[in-house]
């Protein structure tokens, strides 16, 4: 039998110290969101670094993100990705939006990222001019995540992948537990794995990411 390491704590932040430091920049706009009373739930460092190197493995040039809250997976996803790129981002509170462009104007990235505010479901069949994305991450309410995924389906090109926040919800997907939260991250994973139309699988950075590449 081949060796595997346990999924620990200790490994987490052995790869978090090695691989995910943040810098100064992106501290602020982490603690960006307590200054502001907005809720503090940004992606961990470990799983920004990973989503920064998915958009570099896969020399994304188009990015697409719902779910901006302070613009921190934003920021990640935005340094991977060449000068001439674009980031289009979805926020639908218009607070979060404001802080957002504070925080991307102060980090000097103003020029390629554009972010709409508004409900992603609408604005989504909206983009098509904007398309083909080549990378397109998703953090945003749970529920929505079968309609993204349809809808994002006709947004990339084959090749195209898709980063889904959240896979894993704590670590209960994996565990008897029920609720309307974790039974749909539970079906919506188990859909993705079942779809014939892409490659996918979940690697367990900060909380689960679903990583999916179009055929
Ligand atoms: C978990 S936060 C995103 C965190 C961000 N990705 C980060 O790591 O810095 C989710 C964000 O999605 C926004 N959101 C939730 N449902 C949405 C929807 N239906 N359309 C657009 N934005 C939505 C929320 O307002 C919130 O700011």
């Amino acid at each position: 039998m081949s060796q595997t390491s346990p999924d620990t704590p200790e490994i987490h932040r052995y790869i978090a110290h090695l691989f995910a430091r943040e810098d100064t920049l992106l501290r602020q706009v982490r603690e960006s969101l307590a200054e502001h009373g907005l809720p503090e739930i940004a992606i961990e460092p470990e799983e920004g670094a990973f989503l920064h190197l998915l958009v570099k493995l896969s020399r994304a040039r188009r990015i697409l993100e719902i779910g901006t809250l302070a613009g921190y997976s934003t920021l990640w996803l935005a340094r991977a990705v060449p000068k001439d790129g674009l980031i289009i981002t979805i926020e639908k509170s218009l607070l979060h939006a404001k802080i957002a462009r504070q925080n991307f104007r102060a980090a000097g990235f103003e020029d390629r990222i554009l972010l709409l505010t508004g409900e992603a479901r609408q604005l989504l069949p909206k983009l098509t001019p904007y398309a083909p994305f080549d990378f397109v991450f998703v953090d945003a309410d749970k529920e929505g995540y079968p309609t993204y995924y349809a809808q994002i389906m006709d947004l990339i090109p084959s090749g195209g992948v898709i980063a889904f926040h959240n896979a894993l919800w704590g670590g209960s997907v994996a565990l008897d537990i029920h609720g309307p939260v974790i039974d749909g991250i539970r079906e919506f994973n188990q859909m993705v794995a079942d779809d014939p139309r892409v490659v996918s699988h979940i690697y367990p950075a900060g909380d689960g990411t679903l990583i999916v590449v179009k055929r």
